[in-house]
């Protein structure tokens, strides 16, 4: 069983930094975890932490029921993959897959089976004669994966694997490396700093800032329900709309104001012992680009959740327009404010726009905590 534990990990680093002060995760045998988090949150640390390459100053790391705190990484049935693939030069792509194995003296018969069978997973029998210089990046990378491959791990780690690639080429790999998961059924752990890509690939998200793990589920969870404000603004693209607004609890109706709106809530959206301690007062209210809309319909079933604002930019993407606006209670993440709708409807810049709020799907947030009011 490839499930691993992180049990009240922490790290120091040489010279007293420490990077993680209390991790606590766990990751079940075949999933696919991804870790997510800005530039260094401790990704990096945390995953050579488990493939060895990295002490651990405190707490305990299981695989499967064994304390491997002290095995070290070739003893660890891990293979790992990195964001520079590091291939041999002067080594063919058939050589670069083996030679891990060769390395080991295994059986030639055994390696060439083992090569082969990656080589045809991954598209790449047509390479095995060329060099890595004669390679695209994708196939590189494919080659690397490859390599890891061949060794029948009980758990992959992969760290940034695809930010050298171009867009493109980001997202083939990524539907490869999904397929590839399926296809071998074991452990991936995955790091990135790339919120599309953890949304696309993963079972389960780690979202994680300063060390700590700010929110850990399904992709599905983390994006509806997410559990403070650095997740709910890190996952979802455009990010989520933010502004202060004010909490009024009348005969027992819940009500939001911003500007001119007196936005009743939808029953059930917030428990009463939950909104109670903010009423009269400030909290911050999210709602995703996706989550507000132009049609008439929508006006009807919600006339009280409607904003009034102006188009400062309109960008067609094609098949939907983004609407940029400003609004003076704006929250955090800076700049405009943006509604996703249909580019059918048509809006140009400079309009006038009513914008029609999905009540249910508003997410309410403690300025101060910053933590969920509703999850
Ligand atoms: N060998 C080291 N000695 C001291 N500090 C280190 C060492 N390696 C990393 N750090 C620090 O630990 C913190 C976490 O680094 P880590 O590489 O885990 O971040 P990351 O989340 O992977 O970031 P990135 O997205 O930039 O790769 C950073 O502040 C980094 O400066
Ligand atoms: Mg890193």
């Amino acid at each position: 069983m490839a499930n691993i534990t992180l049990k009240n990990i922490k790290k120091t680093y040489e010279g007293g930094v420490t990077v993680i002060e209390d991790l606590n995760l766990e990751i079940k045998d075949k999933e696919f975890v991804v870790l997510v988090g800005p530039s260094g949150c401790g990704k990096s640390t945390t995953l050579r932490m488990i493939a060895g390459l990295e002490s651990i100053s405190d707490g305990e790391m299981y695989i499967g029921e064994r304390l491997v705190n002290k095995v070290p990484p070739k003893d660890r049935d891990i293979a790992m993959v990195f964001q520079t693939y590091a291939l041999y030069p002067h080594m063919t792509v058939y050589k670069n897959m083996a030679f891990g194995l060769l390395q080991r003296k295994v059986d030639k018969k055994i390696i060439d089976e083992k090569v082969m069978h990656a080589a045809k997973i991954l598209d790449l029998e047509k390479y095995l004669k060329r060099k890595p210089k004669a390679l695209s990046g994708g196939q590189r990378q494919r080659v690397a994966l490859g390599r890891a491959m061949v060794r029948n791990p009980e758990i992959f780690l992969l760290d940034e694997p695809l930010s050298n690639l171009d867009a493109k080429l980001r997202t083939e790999m990524r539907a490869q490396i999904s397929k590839l998961h399926q296809e071998l059924g074991t452990t991936f752990v995955y790091v990135t700093h790339d919120q599309t890509e953890a949304m696309t690939m993963a079972d389960r998200i780690c979202v994680m800032k300063d060390g700590v793990i700010q929110q850990y589920d399904t992709p599905e969870v983390l994006y509806d329900k997410p559990a403070n404000l650095f997740v709910a603004s890190f996952i979802g693209s455009p990010e989520m709309n933010l502004f202060t607004a004010k909490v009024q609890i009348e005969n027992g109706k819940h009500y939001i104001l911003l500007d001119d709106m007196k936005m009743e809530l939808p029953e059930g959206l917030v428990e009463d012992e939950r909104l109670a301690p903010y009423n009269g007062k400030e909290v911050v209210l999210g709602i995703r680009p996706e989550d507000m809309y132009l049609e008439n319909v929508m006006k009807e079933s919600y006339p009280d959740a409607v904003m009034h604002v102006k188009a400062e930019l309109v960008e067609n993407t094609g098949s939907e327009a983004n609407i940029y606006f400003n609004h003076e209670t704006r929250k955090a993440n800076g700049g405009m404010s943006i509604a996703k709708i249909n580019s059918r409807d048509h809006i140009h810049l400079g309009d006038n726009v009513d914008l029609v709020i999905d009540k249910n799907r508003i997410h309410l947030f403690d300025g101060e905590t910053t933590k969920s009011i509703l999850n």
